[in-house]
């Protein structure tokens, strides 16, 4: 008597669940689209942000090094910027890395209200920062995309924005102003905000920032898939998929893609997607921008640009808002 063999089931969850949380709506959404698109906040679980603290340190990714300094060099003017008995906001706090100079710089905060989708990189940074500041810190474990208010333990004080990175650049223009248009309204009225833009400049340097020769970058990229592999079940061969930057000049962005190498299909969540070769997953957009661009996104978000600070090389910039 022959014995059927059952079909293993699939690794992951099941179909139903992988349609019952945000992750997995988006990324069926975005497969099921044309072009192909998947949410580049998704980048960052535990791997993806190591993978990102490893592009920060690259020798061709000059924006975090930029920044930094701009940060140093300017942590009098920007103090001045901020005011006394401020509460600084920070929006994708991350490993609170830039952070430090600005509590170094205001060390009459009343408190630090980090903002981060990651719940481990929250625990964490707060707790670095909390063996090393005496400023009180009020983490806040969320989606700043999304409306949310400051939690009720924060005190009084002009709020302070801080939005660093040029994370920005991940919006397109008219989502720029209305998380600029959300961020106005979480901090209220007297407010400021520092916000972080990489400016335009020669295309063959945003290029080797966005595909270094380490192959950091192509292996965040590739890191979606395996994350969806991972949390969803998938069964993404990543090794099938190669990473690509461009720059649209007319858009002013860097766009990373996924492009298939074959013809093959990808099972998620019960459903098929079919690629061609050359075919590509659009996963990011990392827009770029001039003083007045950046401005004028500012002003269309209920913001008053009141500084501007940029390195000698004209890399990044740096932009004080004022909320009238
Ligand atoms: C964290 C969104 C600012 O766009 O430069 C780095 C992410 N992507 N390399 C950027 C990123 C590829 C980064 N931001």
């Amino acid at each position: 008597m022959s014995q059927v063999v059952r079909q293993l089931a699939p690794q992951g969850p099941a179909p139903a669940e992988v349609a019952g949380t945000a992750f997995g709506r988006s990324v069926l959404a975005g497969l099921a689209a044309s072009p192909k698109t998947l949410e580049s906040k998704y980048f960052y679980d535990a791997e993806g942000s190591q993978l990102f603290d490893r592009i920060t340190e690259l020798e061709e990714y000059y924006p975090t090094r930029a920044e930094t300094a701009l940060l140093e060099s300017n942590a009098a003017a920007i103090a001045g910027f901020a005011g006394p008995e401020a509460v600084l906001v920070e929006f994708g706090s991350g490993a609170s890395v830039k952070t430090r100079i600005l509590l170094d710089a205001l060390p009459d905060l009343r408190a630090y209200v980090p903002i981060d989708i990651s719940g481990t990189h929250l625990k964490k940074a707060s707790a670095a920062l909390a063996a090393d500041y005496k400023v009180p810190i009020v983490p806040l474990h969320a989606d700043y995309t999304a409306a949310i208010a400051l939690p009720a333990a924060v005190p009084e004080g002009r709020r302070v924005g801080f939005f660093p990175g040029s994370t920005i650049g991940n919006f397109a223009p008219e989502e720029a102003v209305g998380f600029l248009a959300q961020a106005r309204r979480l901090l209220g009225h007297g407010a400021r905000f520092l916000v972080g833009a990489d400016l335009q400049k020669e295309e063959a340097r945003l290029l080797a920032a966005y595909d270094d020769r380490e192959g950091v970058t192509a292996a965040f990229n590739l890191n979606l898939l395996h994350r969806i592999n991972r949390e969803l079940g998938g069964d993404f061969d990543p090794a099938a998929f190669r990473h690509e930057a461009r720059y649209d000049a007319a858009e002013a962005r860097i766009e990373m893609h996924l492009v298939s190498r074959r013809d093959q299909r990808v099972q998620l969540g019960g459903r098929r997607f079919a690629f061609r070769e050359g075919e590509s997953i659009h996963t990011e957009n990392s827009y770029k921008y001039t003083s007045e661009s950046l401005a004028r996104l500012a002003r269309q978000g209920g913001w008053q640009p009141l500084a501007e600070w940029r390195d000698p090389e004209g890399l990044f910039s740096l932009h004080g808002l004022i909320a009238p």
